[in-house]
This record gives C-alpha cells, structure tokens and sequence, in this order.
C-alpha cells in the first residue's frame, strides 16, 4: 500500500511516499529555518506564507524522486494537529484538495503518533518494534513517555509541567545568544565544554513537590512527569552572573552548554528507565526532534542494554526533526483499521489530544 503523506504543522513543509508502512519511496524536507533564524524562533504568520510557497513545488519533487503520479498512490495522508493553526490550514487543504480530485481516501494523523512510528521507518532494526513498549517522545511542542499496548494504542504517562526537552535546548541557546533552533547548536558547542562545569539540578518530581491542577503542593512518589523551569532557571542565573563578572567567554558557553546537555539527558534517561521497568515493556522507543541529540542516543543505547530483554529503536537522524515520513507510516496502522476522513469536512485542530484507534 502507497500513501502520500503531507506535514506542515510547523515550519517544515514535507511530503513523503511510503509503502506498507516501512519503505520510504521518497521524502521531501523544505525547511524554513533560515527564515525564522532571523526572529530567533519560528513566526506563525512567516511560517504559513512559506508553507503555501513550498508545499506544490515539494509534492511534485516527493512524487518525480518516487517516479510515481498522484493517480498510482492508494491514500492520502496529513497531519491535523496539533500545531500552528496557519500551518496546519496549508497541510489539511492540500490533503483534502487531493484526496477528492483523485478520489483517494484520506487518514488524519496527530503529529506525536507520526513521531512515534518513525520507528517502523528504513527497517533500521529488522524487525518492527514489539509491544508493549514505552516511547519518550521529546520535541519543540512535547515531553512525553507513552505506553503502547498495541499499535496506535496511546497512553501518556508521563508528561512536562512546563518547558518541552527542544524549549529548554531553544531557550538555553538563546540565553547564550547562539542560533535558532538551540538543540543542535547546544549539542555542537558541549562537545568542546566540560560537563562536570556546572552543577545543575536533576529535578525529580518524585522527591520534589509540586503544584498540582487544584493549585495545591503535592508530592508524588510515582510521578514519571519531567520540569524543566528549575534546571532553566539555574542556567539563566549562571549566565547572569557570568555575564555581571565581565564577559561570557566561548569556553564558558561551552562549559554551560555541555553541563545543561548532560543534566537534560539525565533526567530523560532516568525517567524512561523507571517507565520501562514499572510498565515491564519489551521495547523502548525514542522519538521528536530531540531523538537527534547524539548524547541522549548513546546514554539510552546504555541504559537500555542493562536491562534484560528489552530492545532500544531510535529513528535515523532524518525522521527525528519534523518530517512526512513519520506520518506515512503512523498512516499505514490507520489505514489497515479503515480508519479514514471525510475530505469534505476534515479541519485542522491545533489543540489536537492523541487519541488510540477505536
Ligand atoms: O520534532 P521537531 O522537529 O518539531 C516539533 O515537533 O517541535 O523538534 C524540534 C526541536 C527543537 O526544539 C530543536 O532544538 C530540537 O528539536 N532538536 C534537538 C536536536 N536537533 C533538534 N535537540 C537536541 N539535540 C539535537 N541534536
Ligand atoms: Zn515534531
């Protein structure tokens, strides 16, 4: 099965084809980063106008590198949220604009679900993850560990009371006036830094109270949540301080990014161990455009091997930033259930929840 699949929901616009939910035919990436380096972040309104500039001229690039027509594919794929609403209209529309001239049925897809089967991507493992199996997904938008019983079977078990992983590695670059987006910047500038530098702090809910829902503190002794304010907080003050003493030299900035990196991932890892071990899974995924960090990658790869019968997938560097890819083959779970949309009346929701298949 050959689904053209479509993804806008922020500032990358792709259009990908993939067979039986694996085979990557082709994939187009038009990003905007240099537009939105400019602004130090990405800029709605900027975003959607380049998405409306890119996404016909990447679809005819996606079908020539498949050598394949828009008549020869069998469904229609695009993410519907969440996202930036500007974007997401541009992605929806054209998905739904295809579908009914060529009378191909059409799969909604929520951005984190594409995410997480970018797994199943190029069979970098040659078999397809086994379930029940825990996915950290870490991006721009989300810090979450899902629990899979099955395919697109979600439940979120631990998520963010504040800052996603990609805000903290944004926001930290930032601070040390490096380029946007901070997650490959920050890993470039720690491999020339000392990460015992600095002592940042591993926040662990399970220790620390909280202010719950209700606005009261609460203590959770089984929290598998992340915060990342306090640890971003301890940067800024470090950065402050550094910057009143007289100036922030490059081997500094090195030092802050590489002891930022290193408490990051370590409160990723930990919290993804104690997930993997309560919930007993037989595989760990990662996944989002943090997967890309080279350190959060080998400490898992560790992490991982030490425990028993329990196998680690990451995705090829690739599928981890915003790509169509990802969303062809979460389509291909949807399609085999004839999980389908009508193209009539399909909007996009950028406040989209992840909900499993019924
Ligand atoms: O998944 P993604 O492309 O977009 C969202 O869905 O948000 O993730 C983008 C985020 C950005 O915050 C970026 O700084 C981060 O992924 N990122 C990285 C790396 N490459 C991208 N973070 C850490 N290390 C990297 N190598
Ligand atoms: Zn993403």
């Amino acid at each position: 099965m050959k689904i053209l699949a479509i993804e806008t929901s922020c500032d990358d616009t792709s259009v990908a084809i993939i067979k039986d939910g694996r085979d990557v035919l082709s994939s187009i990436i038009s990003s905007q980063i240099d537009l939105h380096a400019l602004y130090g972040g990405v800029v709605p309104e900027v975003a959607a106008r380049a998405h409306i500039q890119n996404i016909l001229p990447v679809l005819d690039q996606a079908l020539d590198a498949a050598k394949l027509k828009i008549s020869d594919v069998d469904s229609i794929a695009v993410t519907r949220g969440p996202g930036l609403i500007g974007s997401l209209i541009v992605g929806v529309n054209t998905a739904r604009v295809l579908a009914t001239i060529y009378n191909k049925p059409l799969i909604a897809l929520h951005h984190t679900e594409g995410h997480i089967y970018a797994n199943w991507l190029e069979k970098t493992k040659p078999l397809a993850p086994k379930f029940p199996l825990i996915c950290l997904t870490v991006s721009g938008g989300h810090s979450n560990l899902i629990y899979m019983m099955d395919n697109l079977s979600y439940q979120i078990v631990g998520e963010t009371h504040d800052d996603s992983a990609g805000e903290a590695f944004d926001k930290v670059a930032r601070m040390l006036g490096l380029s946007y987006p901070g997650g490959p910047i920050i890993s470039k500038c720690a491999q020339a830094g000392d990460e015992a530098a600095f002592g940042f702090p591993r926040v662990d809910l399970t220790q620390k109270p909280f202010r719950n829902e209700a606005g009261y503190m609460e203590k959770s002794p089984e929290s598998l949540d992340f915060s990342f304010s306090g640890l971003k907080t301890a940067v800024l003050k470090e950065v402050r301080a550094l910057e009143l003493s007289g100036s922030l030299s490059d081997n500094q900035k090195n030092d802050i990014a590489a002891s930022f990196q290193l408490c990051l991932n370590e409160i990723l890892v930990r919290n993804t161990v104690r997930a993997t071990k309560r919930y007993k899974v037989k595989t760990v995924l990662l996944s989002g455009g943090v997967a890309a960090n080279s350190q959060l990658r080998t400490m898992l790869t560790e992490a991982i091997e030490n425990l028993v019968d329990v196998k680690f997938y990451y995705p090829k560097l690739a599928f981890c930033t915003d790509n169509a890819a990802m969303i062809g083959a979460a389509a291909y779970q949807r399609a085999l259930l004839g999980d389908f949309s009508d193209p009539l009346t399909l909007i996009p929701d950028s406040g989209l929840k992840l909900l499993s298949a019924s």
